[in-house]
């Protein structure tokens, strides 16, 4: 039995399709909605993201504060800069691109953002408001993730579920917003013992390492009906490839993402829906 695909391009307009009617209701209040990036250094991979980041902002109408950052600045001077972003009233969400250059602290940097203005949800406020399911801004990816899941209808109830990645931005809120639903979770990382048995068991995996080198998931490694969810992207032999290679997995899961064109939609498009959150929140303080 071949598996569906989960298209992350086709979900991801259904949620630029919502987010452009908010835009819309938001403006009628006169709030124009706006997200402000901070990219620091030369990084290629993540001045496309930004880049990207900025399309998807203009297509929904979202307007855009772009500040790009030279790869020398002290954490001093970042700091500063957040500072500025947070009291700046026409500017609702703040990103800051990771990853950093070494002398800077990813801790210090996003734990300096207005928790009300943090769209990555990384701020111990936000992060804290999630492990107790109050949450109201949650990281790009894993809330993306649970979009696909919806769209698609897949019941996580009871579920075993195998996470290959405990990141702050993956991993960790992907575990909280899955035990939510009710499955059973286990947050796997590089020192997994018997990570082939594990998946082996698992109804769905969501697997993000990056790096061909170190690991591939492989259809061997799936149950017959697994759902696959592969967030990974890097370049592996002059090609972007995910964790496993979506033709031979769709053969023996009842449904996968491809990469590119599957979860990478969907964290752009949950950012744009955080920064239409973040901007309505604008709304309520005071209140
Ligand atoms: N780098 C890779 N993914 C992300 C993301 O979702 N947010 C930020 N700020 N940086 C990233």
């Amino acid at each position: 039995m071949v598996g569906i695909k989960i298209d992350g391009k086709v979900i991801a307009q259904t949620v630029k399709d919502r987010v452009k009617k908010a835009v819309i209701e938001l403006k009628s209040q006169g709030i124009t909605p706006c997200l402000a990036t901070v990219l620091i250094g030369n990084d290629s991979a993540s001045a496309t993201y930004v880049k990207n980041k900025h399309k998807a902002c203009e297509e929904v109408g979202i307007i855009t504060k772009d500040h790009k950052l030279d790869s020398t600045i002290t954490q001093i001077q970042l700091n500063e800069i957040i500072e500025n972003l947070n009291k700046d009233g026409s500017v609702h969400g703040i990103l800051v691109q990771l990853p950093l250059p070494e002398q800077l602290d990813e801790f210090t940097t996003t734990s300096r953002i207005s928790p009300l203005k943090d769209v990555d949800g990384l701020t111990p406020h936000n992060v804290g408001l999630l492990s107790m399911k109050k949450a109201v801004l949650v990281a790009c990816t894993p809330s993306g993730i649970m979009e696909m899941f919806d769209h698609h209808k897949i019941n996580l109830e009871g579920k075993n579920i195998v996470l290959i990645n405990r990141s702050n931005l993956v991993g960790k809120p992907l575990y909280h917003l899955l035990l939510e639903k009710n499955a059973t979770v286990l947050t796997c990382h590089s020192k997994t013992k018997n990570l082939t048995e594990l998946c082996k068991n698992a109804d769905i995996i969501i697997t993000a390492v990056g790096d061909r080198n170190k690991f591939t998931l492989t259809s061997e490694m799936i149950k017959e009906g697994a759902v696959i969810i592969d967030v990974a992207i890097s370049r592996f032999q002059e090609k972007l490839v995910g964790d496993s290679n979506y033709e031979e997995i769709i053969q023996k899961a009842s449904f996968a993402t491809p990469v590119p064109g599957g979860v990478g939609p969907m964290t752009v498009a949950m950012l744009l829906k955080n920064t239409i959150t973040a901007a309505s929140l604008s709304t309520q303080i005071g209140r």
